[in-house]
């Protein structure tokens, strides 16, 4: 049982209506960017239903930024604003800690200290997963907190909830996808607009779908390192980024997106992940789908998963895959799950509790 009225990560505790203790959590938020901001904004929308239904108050303790002057695109208090990423690890009021910085480090360090200070961690960070997340996994098990990062994968869509708790009689047996929505824009552009890939991405970086830097997407990276975190929950298995067979789509001409189409047929960046037996094979390539396949039919910065499972068959889960307020939703659900099982004394996090999948 994980609540208990003596853990120092749970702060002011308030007497409800019926005699039960209600609990408000301190929390921290490392990083008020993009997803931090938005997060934030979600955070604030949603404090009165989450009050009303599950009697469950969070308070913002510390905001850890670069610079505090910035224009922020939420209001927050000024006072909660910090650089100093150490000091809210120190607070104990402080219960969950909500990393969005971005990058292996500080980051890694603001989640491992978190854990060992038996903080609950939850992030969006799928680079830091995908290269520590049997570690950091294994840390917070050693210390009795969760580590969650529903928002690392697939924006809103909700896939790590869903490969934990559900189809859980089922063995999964592939997962395929489209996880990176910079390069589904420009793929979108190329076939639509008769563009280049060069064109394409410029328009993507002017929209603000693609980074000043697009390496880790174009290349494939980015969906590859998505699939490990994928594969985890799907097969049960850590694996490595360099496990993944990677191409990406920066050699994709506007002739073969051209003959692609006149063939009835688009380019995709296909990330898939399949457990064959006792073996796993893991790809991120560009693959030329029938118009008429359901990844072909998601565009611009759209994701889309389809999960295999041996009695379920086929699903297919579609939505925004990034962007501030569908990750920052994917935080919010991870703040809200981290939160009522600290109240409810309830584990969950973690790997799927169905069928076992990968050897
Ligand atoms: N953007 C998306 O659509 C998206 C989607 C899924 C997952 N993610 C993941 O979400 C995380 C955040 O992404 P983002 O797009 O929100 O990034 P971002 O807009 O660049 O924001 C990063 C924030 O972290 C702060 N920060 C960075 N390094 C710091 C340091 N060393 N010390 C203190 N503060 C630091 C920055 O502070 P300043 O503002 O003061 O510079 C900024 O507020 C990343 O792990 C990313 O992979 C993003």
């Amino acid at each position: 049982m994980l609540a208990s009225v003596t853990d120092p990560s749970q702060s002011a505790v308030r007497p409800a209506q019926g005699g039960a203790r209600s609990r408000t959590l301190g929390l921290a938020v490392y990083g008020l960017g993009t997803v931090g901001s938005a997060a934030v904004r979600i955070l604030q929308a949603g404090a009165a239903d989450l009050d009303a239904q599950h009697d469950l108050r969070f308070s913002l303790r510390h905001i850890v930024v670069r610079d505090p002057l910035r224009p922020r695109a939420v209001d927050v208090d000024p006072v909660l604003l910090t650089t100093d990423w150490a000091r809210p690890l120190d607070d104990p009021t402080v219960g969950i800690v909500v990393e969005l910085m971005g990058g292996l480090e500080p980051a890694g360090e603001v989640v491992r200290r978190a854990l060992r200070a038996g903080k609950h961690v939850i992030t969006a960070n799928k680079a830091l997963i995908a290269a520590d997340g049997a570690a950091l996994e294994a840390l917070a098990e050693a210390h009795g907190v969760t580590l969650r990062y529903e928002a690392s994968v697939g924006g809103a869509i909700p896939l790590i909830h869903t490969l934990q708790g559900t189809l859980v009689g089922n063995r999964i047996t592939r997962v395929m996808g489209i996880l990176n929505g910079t390069t589904n824009f420009i793929l979108t552009r190329m076939a639509d607009d008769g563009v280049t890939f060069a064109a394409a991405l410029a328009d993507a970086q002017a929209r603000g779908f693609a980074e000043a830097d697009p390496t880790a997407d174009v290349s494939g990276l980015d969906a590859a390192q998505k699939l490990v975190i994928l594969a985890r929950h799907a097969f049960g298995r850590w694996v490595s980024a360099d496990c993944v067979e990677r191409e990406g789509i920066e050699g994709i001409s506007a002739e073969q997106v051209a003959s692609a189409r006149a063939a009835g047929e688009v380019y995709k960046l296909v990330a898939e992940a399949v457990l064959d037996g006792g073996t796993m094979r893991f790809r991120v390539a560009p693959r030329r789908l029938a118009a008429n396949h359901a990844l072909a039919q998601v565009r611009d910065e759209y994701n889309a998963v389809q999960v295999e499972g041996d009695f379920a068959g086929s699903l297919t889960f579609i939505g925004r895959g990034a962007g501030g307020e569908p990750t920052g939703s994917a935080v919010y659900d991870d703040l809200v799950a981290s939160a009522r099982a600290r109240v409810g004394g309830v584990r969950t996090g973690g790997v799927r509790g169905g069928r076992a999948g990968a050897p």
